[in-house]
């Protein structure tokens, strides 16, 4: 049985591959993808979720526009990072796909709300707003999900934003509080665990010759998102932080954690976005978010690898 899908995004070049590994993947069905200004503005990332719905042939997807900024913030976008575009390092051709005419938020509710009790997962790749909204407009909408499955947040690795936050839960903490209380259960994919899915030449390679056309076009996104740490930082590559999501859904056995308790810092200027993550359960806070922290890394990229040299 397939398991339904929406993935909430903000492409982004990590993103771009973690929506080619969903559309890549029989096991899922998704459902629709709604876009949210993260990485860059709305109007970039709704164009760029199309961009990679067309490059994997599949311009049947569904794209919706979500929100053009923060549940109650000013939006902090991540060019520096992703480039002007968002998708910068291949050039793909301006979509011809239409955006759909109903808003993002409304598609996640009436969808959600309309299926069979707990059998839509929501993939969140972005900062949480669209979800948050959806929360304000219909509360049990949490219960009524299967999952939330969603990359954000840290521990260990401290934050990519400021010292204390990582960029999705940074940009909307209020969106990314509500998530964390709103009923469904939250698995979390923090910088703990993406920090470790590094790219390297030889991945990139890999990629690169693949006898498709998304392979090549995905050499040359890597390369482009690995150039930020790899500067920045000299590590050996870049983390591709948000395929993980997918990976997940596919293979869980990939994955390690625990059920934790996870509360959002939203009061604090120093330290806003957060993720106080009571990894060694010293609170009697409500256990709320399976927080994973380990990963096949081998794994992880022969899945990718394998999934997507399955597109055109
Ligand atoms: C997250 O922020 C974005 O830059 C990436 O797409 C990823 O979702 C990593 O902090
Ligand atoms: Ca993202």
């Amino acid at each position: 049985m397939t398991r339904p899908i929406i993935i909430d995004t903000d492409p982004g070049q990590d993103d771009a591959l973690a929506i080619l590994l969903a559309l890549a993947s029989p096991e899922l069905a998704v459902l629709g993808i709604t876009c949210v200004a993260g990485n860059v503005p709305l109007d970039k990332t709704t164009i760029n979720a199309r961009k990679v719905c067309e490059l994997a042939g599949r311009s049947d997807t569904r794209v919706f526009a979500g929100a053009s900024g923060p549940l109650s913030r000013t939006l902090v976008t991540a060019e520096y990072v992703h480039g002007k575009s968002g998708l910068d390092g291949y050039e793909l051709p301006d979509p011809v796909m239409p955006l759909q005419e109903q808003a993002g938020v409304d598609f996640i509710v009436e969808t959600v709300m309309n299926a069979p009790a707990q059998t839509i997962t929501l993939c969140a790749l972005g900062p949480l707003t669209n979800l948050g909204l959806a929360l304000q407009a219909e509360p049990r909408l949490g219960e009524r999900l299967q999952e939330i499955v969603l990359m954000g947040g840290g521990l260990f690795e401290g934050g990519n934003t400021t010292p204390a936050a990582e960029f999705n839960i940074y940009v909307d903490p209020e969106a990314a509080d509500m998530v964390m209380h709103c009923g469904a259960p939250v698995t979390m994919i923090p910088l703990d665990l993406t920090h470790q899915t590094l790219t390297s030449d030889a991945i990139i390679e890999a990629f690169r010759s693949m006898p498709n056309q998304t392979g090549p076009a995905s050499a040359g996104l890597l390369d482009f998102f690995e150039r930020f740490d790899v500067e920045k930082y000299g590590s050996q590559g870049g983390p591709l932080h948000d395929p993980n999501v997918i990976a997940f859904l596919l293979q869980p056995e990939l994955y390690g954690g625990r059920v934790i308790n996870v509360e959002i810092e939203t009061a604090s200027a120093l330290t806003r976005g957060m993720t106080v993550a009571d990894w060694w359960g010293v609170t009697d806070r409500v256990k709320n978010v399976n927080y994973l922290r380990h990963v096949d890394v081998d794994g992880y990229w022969a899945l990718l690898q394998e999934r997507l040299a399955t597109l055109r």
